[in-house]
């Protein structure tokens, strides 16, 4: 799962794009595709190289839900958000996830096991409510099948 943190790796990461401070946000999609996160070595090391401010680095970072700051979990749990997936019920879905899993929005469950995540807009309206885990999109989820998919992730 976590990919170890390399500091020439990372290196090559930020001089990929020229090691420029306009692409910072490019900088930072490559870090959370390598490694999942961004970690606090890192915006040390994004903003010793891109010449910026550790607060530079971290406002962007925290301005942009993607860009998590903690290790995800094993799994990552994705609850559309969006109008149609609302209208079907998502919000009370999303409660159910909450409690079943321990964890908030954006959380990850003690055992590192599964991260809770908003997402909006699977393409999937039309079989609202969708999820989707890992890479796989469901529909039509009802909160018994969504005890199923978190019982599959082994949750
Ligand atoms: S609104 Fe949820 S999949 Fe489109």
């Amino acid at each position: 799962m976590a990919t170890k943190y390399d500091k020439a790796i990372a290196s090559e990461l930020i001089q990929q794009f020229g090691a420029r401070p306009e692409m910072l946000v490019q900088v930072l999609h490559a870090f959370v595709k390598r490694y999942g996160f961004i970690s606090k070595e890192a915006i040390r090391q994004i903003a010793a190289e891109l010449n910026l401010s550790r607060a530079e680095v971290h406002g962007v970072v925290s301005f942009y839900h993607d860009f998590r700051t903690e290790a995800p979990g094993e799994h990552i749990l994705k609850i559309c958000q969006a109008e149609s997936c609302q209208a079907m019920g998502s919000r009370e879905l999303t409660s159910h996830a909450e409690s079943t899993l321990g964890v908030a929005m954006h959380g990850t469950t003690s055992d590192g096991n599964v991260t809770l995540e908003p997402v909006y807009c699977l393409g999937n309206c039309a079989c609202s409510p969708a999820v989707m885990v890992d890479d796989k999109v469901y529909g039509r989820v009802d909160t018994e099948k969504l005890d199923g998919l978190i019982n599959e992730c082994g949750g």
